[in-house]
């Protein structure tokens, strides 16, 4: 972690969920790192810690109450002096005060009293994640440029296994230190490769086998990652504006997607596969337009080569690869196994039969899954939310190997 959590004011929201022990150890760590830590916990989060176990790891006490505390006005001061404003675990009650503007106690009053940024690291049932009111509140707040740290897919309370598990508290401490150290500019050093929209495999000179992909996904994350610093190459098949700075190669068929990534995929430390490649291509395409009175042609089909596979085969080390997984059944298996069988760091799943998720929409509902097995569960919110999503996991995934291959030096 780099030293912007250092001397950094931060209001940490605790919320009533049996997650709520884990905050204890982000708090630890947010203290480690130098920030200044100021607990505020809702009455439910006391149901499950007590105020004087942070009140001994923090930097201040522990605040609870809206009224009667020795501050009489403790949640403009508290909302106003934040460098940033970290909840974690963020319950389901909280995102919806929060996304709708209804101030009911202390964390919430300070939610909408700060101008700092918002770092929510949500937590519940996947029963409760999942429910179109959460998901509406999440996508909302994501809108207004609220950040987001997890929730990961595991074990949860009871027993039950599904997406709503709390981030891992060092992902959340780094989640933290990155908004801190301003979210634009985290990519800085890196150069990312992205592949953007479907190829069009030609039968003849006016016909082509293609897809329903636009794009869209892809060039939203290539305008993410440029604004975040990073030196982006974008190899498209579509007209789709992008951000100045992106430099644009402009491919139509696997084949030549296949050579322009190749060639650049050397000098790439992430790259992102979303384009939706052919899996198949004519085996060979008329000179001619094909007549119509010829007759019904026959049109004898050939495997493309499969670029990620090969990038899998190349990868170098430090080098993040990412592939999309565009699934109509059995998505997170189907996903899994593709990460498993192309050799990627992170993989990016979507229901394309889902409802204003995948080809074509401005929105989509994504789970990105990477090769340790965990799992962000990215609820229905616009594409340059999930590009940013995307590229948070990247992030985190980078973070641990190089955590991994510090832990195996040392
Ligand atoms: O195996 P499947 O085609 O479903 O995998 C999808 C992922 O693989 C996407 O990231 C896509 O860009 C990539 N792909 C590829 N080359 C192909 C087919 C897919 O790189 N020929």
């Amino acid at each position: 972690m780099d030293g912007s959590l250092a001397g950094r004011r931060i209001v940490l929201g605790v919320c009533g969920g049996i997650a709520a022990y884990k905050a204890v150890e982000v708090c630890r760590r947010l203290i480690d790192a130098g920030a200044h830590v100021v607990p505020v916990l809702t009455k439910g989060a006391t149901r499950f810690v007590g105020t004087v176990t942070f009140s001994a790891l923090a930097s201040e006490p522990a605040q609870t109450e809206l009224f009667g505390a020795a501050d009489p006005i403790p949640h403009t001061r508290l909302g106003q002096s934040a460098d940033l404003v970290l909840v974690a675990p963020a319950t389901a009650r909280v995102i919806g005060c929060y996304a709708h503007g209804i101030s009911n106690d202390l964390l919430t009053n300070t939610l909408l009293a700060t101008r700092a940024p918002v770092l929510l690291a949500p937590a519940m049932h996947t029963e409760m994640w999942e429910h179109p009111s959460v998901r509406d509140n999440v996508a909302l707040l994501s809108r207004r440029g609220v950040h987001l740290v997890g929730p990961a897919e595991g074990r949860l309370a009871g027993g039950d296994v599904g997406a709503g598990r709390l981030a891992d508290p060092a992902d959340i401490a780094l989640a933290a230190a990155r908004v801190l150290a301003g979210v634009t500019r985290d990519l800085v050093g890196l150069t990312v490769l992205v592949t953007a929209g479907g190829t069009r495999e030609p039968i003849d000179p006016v016909r082509f086998v293609g897809n329903r992909s636009s794009g869209k996904q892809g060039h939203a994350i290539a305008d993410e990652a440029a604004a975040r610093g990073a030196r982006v190459v974008l190899v498209t098949t579509v007209e789709r504006p992008v951000a100045p700075k992106v430099e644009v190669i402009r491919v139509a068929t696997a084949a030549e997607m296949e050579s322009a990534v190749l060639a650049r995929a050397a000098d790439a430390d992430v790259v992102v596969m979303a384009a939706a490649v052919a899996d198949f291509r004519p085996k060979a395409v008329a000179p001619e337009k094909i007549k119509k009175d010829e007759g019904l042609p026959e049109i004898v089909l050939e495997p493309t080569p499969d670029i990620l596979a090969a990038l899998g085969r190349a990868k170098r080390p430090g080098q993040t690869l990412v592939g999309f997984a565009a699934e109509t059944t059995d998505v997170a298996a189907n996903a899994a196994g593709k990460l498993r069988r192309k050799g990627l760091d992170l993989i990016v799943a979507n229901d394309v039969s889902a409802p204003q998720a995948g080809f074509e929409h401005d929105t989509n509902h994504v789970v990105v899954l990477d090769a340790d097995g965990v799992a962000t569960d990215v609820p229905l919110m616009d594409k340059r939310g999930v590009a940013r999503a995307v590229l948070d996991a990247v992030l985190a995934r980078r973070g641990r190997t190089t955590r991994e291959e510090r832990d195996e030096r040392e």
